[in-house]
C-alpha cells in the first residue's frame, strides 16, 4: 500500500480506515492532504480487497477543522478557483464511490471538515463532535461543495442560517437536522461505523453501488433519476448476485454474493 505523509491507512476485513493525521493542526486539510485523500480514494476504487471505507481524524479533538487557513490566506482569484475545483473533484470521487464510505466524526468538523463528512455516504458522530461552516468569519464561503451538500442534507432555511451565522452545532442537533446518521460515545465510533459497513458488505455489492448512483442522481439536474433507477434496476437483473439472491430466498438459505 502506498505511503502517505498526512494520512494513516489501515485495511482490515475489507474496510479501509483512512485517518487524517495532522492532529497538531486539528487535521486541517492542506493541499497535500487533499491530494493524498484523492490517492487513497483511488485505491478504494481500484483495489478489489477494499470493500468499504471509513474516513476519520487523528486524536480526540478534531475530525477536520477545515481547509488549512495558512494556505487559504495566500490564494488569488485564479488559484482560489482551481483550489475549490480541485477539492470539489476529490470530494465528488468520495460521493460517487460505488463502495460505501462512512465519515466517523471524532470531533470538530468545520469548513472543509464538514464538507468532507458530507461527501461521505453517511456520518457517524462522537457525542462531542461539533459541526459548522464558519467560512464567513474569514470573509469566505464554503468552497468544497458545502453550499450544495449542506442544503441537500438539512434543507434551504437551516443551511442558510448555518452558513450565514457561522454557528457551530453539536452532534445531537446535527442528528436532528439529518446531517448525522448516528451519535455514539467516542469509544464506539469506529465499532458503530464498522457494524454498519459490515451489514452493507453482506448485501450484493453491485446493488449497493447502484443505490449510491441512483440517490446521487436526485441531485444531478442533468439526469432523470427515475430513468437512472429503471436502468440500474434492469442492470441488477442481469447479475449473478440477482440469481443468487432470489434463489437463496426461495431455498430458505443465506445468499453468498460475489459481486458479479
Ligand atoms: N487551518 C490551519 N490551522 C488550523 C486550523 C485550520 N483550519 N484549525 C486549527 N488550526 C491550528 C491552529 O492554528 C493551532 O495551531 P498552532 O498550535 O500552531 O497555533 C492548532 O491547530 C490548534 O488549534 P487552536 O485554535 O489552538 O485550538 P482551539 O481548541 O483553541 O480551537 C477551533 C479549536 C476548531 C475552534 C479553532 O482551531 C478554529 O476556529 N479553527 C478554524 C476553523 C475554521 O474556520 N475552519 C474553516 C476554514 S475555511
Amino acid at each position: 500500500m502506498a505511503t502517505y505523509e498526512n494520512l494513516l491507512l489501515d485495511l482490515q476485513n475489507g474496510i479501509l480506515t483512512i485517518t487524517i493525521n495532522r492532529a497538531d493542526k486539528l487535521n486541517a486539510l492542506n493541499i497535500e492532504t487533499i491530494q493524498e485523500i484523492r490517492n487513497a480514494i483511488q485505491q478504494v476504487y481500484d483495489d478489489s480487497d477494499i470493500k468499504a471505507a471509513i474516513i476519520t481524524g487523528a486524536g480526540p479533538k478534531a475530525f477536520v477543522a477545515g481547509a488549512d487557513i495558512t494556505e487559504i490566506a495566500e490564494l488569488s482569484e485564479v488559484t482560489a478557483r482551481s483550489f475549490a475545483e480541485r477539492g470539489q473533484e476529490v470530494f465528488a470521487m468520495i460521493e460517487r464511490s460505488n463502495k460505501p464510505v462512512i465519515a466517523a466524526v471524532n470531533g470538530f468538523a468545520l469548513g472543509g471538515g464538514c464538507e468532507l463528512a458530507m461527501a461521505c455516504h453517511m456520518r457517524v458522530a462522537a457525542e462531542h463532535a461539533r459541526f459548522g461552516q464558519p467560512e464567513v468569519n474569514l470573509g469566505l464561503i464554503p468552497g468544497y461543495g458545502g453550499t450544495q451538500r449542506l442544503t441537500q442534507l438539512v434543507g434551504k432555511g437551516k443551511a442558510m442560517e448555518l452558513m450565514m451565522t457561522a454557528d457551530m452545532i453539536g452532534a445531537q442537533e446535527a442528528q436532528q437536522l439529518g446531517l448525522v446518521n448516528h451519535v455514539v460515545p467516542q469509544e464506539e465510533l469506529i465499532t458503530k461505523s464498522t457494524e454498519i459497513l459490515e451489514k452493507i458488505m453482506g448485501k450484493a455489492p453491485l446493488a449497493i453501488g447502484l443505490v449510491i448512483e441512483c440517490v446521487n442522481a436526485v441531485f444531478n439536474n442533468d439526469e432523470n433519476g427515475y430513468q437512472t433507477e429503471a436502468n440500474a434496476f434492469a442492470r441488477c437483473c442481469t447479475s449473478e448476485d440477482f440469481v443468487e439472491g432470489t434463489s437463496a430466498f426461495i431455498e430458505k438459505r443465506k445468499p453468498a454474493f460475489t459481486g458479479n
